[in-house]
């Protein structure tokens, strides 16, 4: 697959998060070097660190939306998990290392469905043929004649045994043309019971625990049973059944392993909530505590996972915190020597606020829009009372909190309610929100400060 240019995630993003620019900018130069590193000459690739990145602003401006989005165009183990999941190790929680567990998990079923596509075919070949054997079982051969078998067309083909050869190739089109859909068959399936060994997964147990059951499926003999399906399902599971024969599992943790710590990203959100250099007393997490748990990991050190060891010397380490609660500076210095690139994220203005509701593909005012399309109902929300709705969300954000993006989320609920309530009984109307609309359900909410917290 070719890889992205810088440009190119960029733009990717702007479809689905406003402005922000340079923190767009940044993580996509980041993924673009982690493709840069695998084309340098071998010796240098082990010099070439990652240059980690930490994204901090206010609350709601899209940190979380651009990681959200950034996993979908990375090409690479990508995994995105919240800080403030993990536990001082020790404590009932995950330890920080699963991290670098899940991400493993995530490549080996990347380059296994990589796989799957690969041998698809055969596997749909030897399949059918499976299949075919089952809608018209072989009959049942006298022993004497096995060796016999590969000298049988010599003879001349019996002709019972041609009829047979037609038979076949015309079930085979019928296979085809979905004439057999509603046959059933009877398949033999393995019986996925596996005894249930449930083990209290503490911290750093998760993986113990997997490891068991693993062991525990191969140490009984693998159960099946006969279950009669319909002869598309049959097809399907005999299909999953051959690419998981053809697929080389070694080969594919070995290349998992391989991307794991060449090209794997761990996007790392709500650092903020690890954030603070205070001691925690009593039972409480520290913070810290989990900071310096996170450290090794960040700064590169191995890792054991059910399939093999992991370094994460070249992980890329993506961080994201909101500016309100903590500053970077309120991380241990270790770690923030780790995260070299500082980008900020600006709060949002009335201006982004009317992009945000019109102009990404998920765009607010859109889903609203197909949601009554459901009911029968045209929904068209003019231009000025979009704007009227950005103005108004700007304004509650600099009275009460700034919460961002999501100010206009609880500002559409409120303005659409009635609308929304009432929309099956307006079947095949139009209705038209306006500016004065807009000013009639909210003004008066924003204005009053009291009301505006409790329900904007
Ligand atoms: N710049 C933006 N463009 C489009 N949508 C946005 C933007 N910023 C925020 N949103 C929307 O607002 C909501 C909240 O944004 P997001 O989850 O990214 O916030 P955040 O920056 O991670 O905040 P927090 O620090 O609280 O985690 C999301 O649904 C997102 O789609
Ligand atoms: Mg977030």
């Amino acid at each position: 697959m070719q890889p992205f240019t810088p440009k190119q995630i960029v733009r990717l993003l702007d479809k689905y998060v406003i402005g922000q620019h340079e923190a767009k900018k940044a993580v996509a130069i980041a993924l673009r070097n982690r493709w840069r590193r695998q084309q340098v000459p071998a010796e240098l690739q082990d010099e070439i660190a990652p240059k980690n990145i930490i994204m901090i602003g206010p609350t709601g401006v899209g940190k979380t939306e651009i990681a959200r989005r950034l996993a979908r165009l990375a090409q690479a183990p990508f995994l995105k998990v919240e800080a403030s999941k993990y536990t001082e190790v020790g404590y009932v929680g995950r330890d920080v290392e699963s991290m670098i567990r899940d991400l493993t998990e995530l490549a080996v079923n990347m380059v296994k469905e990589e796989e799957k596509v690969r041998v698809e075919r055969r596997a749909r070949e030897v399949a059918e043929e499976r299949l075919l054997d089952l809608l018209l079982p072989p009959p049942p051969r006298p022993p004497a004649e096995e060796p016999a078998r590969a000298s049988d067309g010599e003879g001349g083909v019996p002709v019972a045994a041609e009829s047979r050869t037609d038979t076949r190739e015309k079930i085979r089109r019928f296979l085809k043309e979905g004439r057999l859909d509603e046959r059933f068959v009877e398949l033999e399936v393995a019986d996925r019971k596996i005894p249930v060994v449930e083990i209290f997964s503490g911290s750093g147990m998760e993986e113990m625990d997997v490891q068991i059951k693993d062991m525990f499926g191969n140490l009984f003999p693998k159960k099946t049973k006969r279950r009669k399906v319909k002869v598309p399902e049959a097809m399907e599971m005999l299909v999953q059944e051959e690419a998981q024969r053809l697929i080389d599992m070694d080969r594919v943790t070995k290349e998992a392993l391989d991307r794991v710590q060449h090209s794997g990203i761990i996007f790392l959100d709500e650092l903020d909530k690890v954030a603070g250099r205070e001691h925690a007393s009593g039972p409480d997490v520290s913070r810290e505590g989990v900071q310096r748990d996170l450290l090794p990991i960040v700064e590169g050190s191995t890792v054991n996972t059910k399939y093999g060891m992991v370094r994460t010397d070249h992980i890329l380490f993506i961080a994201a915190g909101a500016s309100h609660v903590a500053k970077p500076s309120d991380l241990i210095p270790e770690l923030q020597g780790r995260f070299p690139i500082r980008v900020e994220l600006n709060s949002l203005t009335a201006e982004d606020f009317v992009r945000i509701l019109t102009e990404p593909e998920n765009a607010l005012l859109r889903q609203y829009v197909e949601m009554m399309k459901t009911e029968g109902v045209e929904l068209e929300v003019e231009e000025a009372a979009i704007r009227r709705i950005a103005d108004l969300a700007q304004e509650v954000n600099a009275e009460a909190e700034d919460i961002g993006a999501r100010r206009l989320y609880t500002l559409m609920e409120r303005l659409l309610e009635d609308i929304s309530f009432e929309a099956p009984e307006r079947k095949g109307e139009r209705i038209v929100v306006d500016a004065a609309y807009v000013d009639g359900k909210l003004d008066q909410l924003v204005r009053d400060q009291d009301l505006s917290r409790y329900i904007l």
